[in-house]
């Protein structure tokens, strides 16, 4: 293991599994700072909220292929649908050997299929994938298991600093992925900012590939975020077991509730974790005492869903245009390809 520090301060620790695959993590200590400084400045803020960029620790994302393998999850079934019927498609946009970098990798399952289509175009291919959950540990020596001359460079973080990471690695184009409608937990303004990094990063031999979930009739929508089984409740509820196991606090599960509701006004299902009762949770190791109401609402994720006229104007802001979009037979999902403009 050696390391890596970045312009912006950040210290990665370099993991070598072997010749082919690595990863690049920052210390736990920092890793930590961040949790601690965030979560206890969103749960003092009003109305209180925690970022679901900390759903995913090893039982959160565990919990969210649950989710994907549910019936109602219809999300990942649209666009793993896609993905199958475009691969040859896909191939007419790309004229020379490219790299696959992947925003919010998780399993890599749906990458599978991307990384097919490329190797039926280039004897060689290298992945990046960032994701800032530790299941990329797992996810990539699957990968590796699988794809045996695959090189994997793997990136612990968040997407910004994932980019930040890999910007400049040489001179090859990118095909850039973004699946899974990630992109519809950015609030609209904070959505325009972060399509023009990415761009600001893409050369303009690179290619943008965005999964966004469409409006749709609200039960369906309802019955994805409210499954059955219960198993997006689990998910929204761990991010409070996370919290007292890393953090040390004590917060009661059993006095929680997974609430999710589709905001028409806004275009996005809200999800929250709803207090059952007056309570006073402590976060003793920074001395924090949280006070919460019955029936106040901790909010954990929006995920938008959005209309065609709003993904071209988004993406236009953002100097990023597009190639081709393609949709699934339901049209739930959309998936766009993109290049700098
Ligand atoms: C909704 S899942 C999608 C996983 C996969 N791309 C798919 O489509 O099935 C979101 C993934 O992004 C990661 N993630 C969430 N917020 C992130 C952030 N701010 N920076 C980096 N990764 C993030 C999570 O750990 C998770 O693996």
């Amino acid at each position: 293991m050696n390391s890596k520090t970045l312009q912006n301060q950040i210290t990665y620790q370099k993991t070598m599994i072997n010749a082919n695959l690595k990863y690049f993590k920052p210390s736990t200590a920092k890793k930590q700072k961040t949790f601690l400084d965030e979560i206890t400045l969103s749960l003092n803020n009003k109305p209180k909220s925690i970022s679901p960029k900390f759903f995913y620790d090893e039982t959160g994302s565990k919990l969210f292929d649950e989710i994907c393998s549910l019936p109602e999850y219809y999300l990942y079934d649209s666009e793993i649908e896609i993905l199958s019927n475009i691969k040859t498609d896909i191939k007419s946009y790309i004229d020379s050997e490219i790299h696959l970098v992947e925003l919010g990798s998780g399993s890599s399952i749906k990458t599978r299929i991307l990384l097919d289509t490329l190797y039926s175009l280039q004897t060689s291919v290298e992945y990046f994938p960032i994701d800032i959950s530790d299941i990329l540990t797992h996810s990539t020596q699957e990968l590796s298991s699988i794809y045996k001359d695959l090189k994997i460079t793997g990136i612990i973080d968040t997407y910004e600093n994932g980019l930040n990471f890999i910007e400049h690695y040489d001179d090859k184009p990118n095909l850039v992925s973004f699946l899974g409608s990630s992109f519809g937990n950015f609030n609209p303004n904070e959505g325009i900012d972060f399509l023009r990094t990415i761009s600001a990063m893409m050369k303009e031999s690179d290619l943008f590939l965005i999964g966004f979930d469409l409006k749709k009739d609200e039960s369906v929508l309802h019955n994805a975020y409210n499954d059955s089984k219960g198993v997006t409740a689990k998910f929204n509820l761990n991010v409070l077991k996370r919290i007292n196991t890393e953090l040390n606090a004590d917060f009661d599960l059993s006095k929680f509730a997974h609430h999710a509701v589709y905001n028409e006004l806004q275009g996005r299902i809200e999800m929250y974790l709803k207090s059952l009762c007056t309570q006073t949770v402590k976060i003793p190791d920074v001395n924090m005492s949280i006070n919460v109401l019955k029936d106040e609402l901790i909010h954990t994720e929006n995920s938008y869903k959005f209309s065609i006229s709003q993904i071209e104007s988004k993406l236009e802001k953002a100097s990023i245009g597009i190639n081709k979009i393609w949709y699934d037979s339901r049209n739930y999902f959309a998936l766009v390809l993109g290049q700098k403009i």
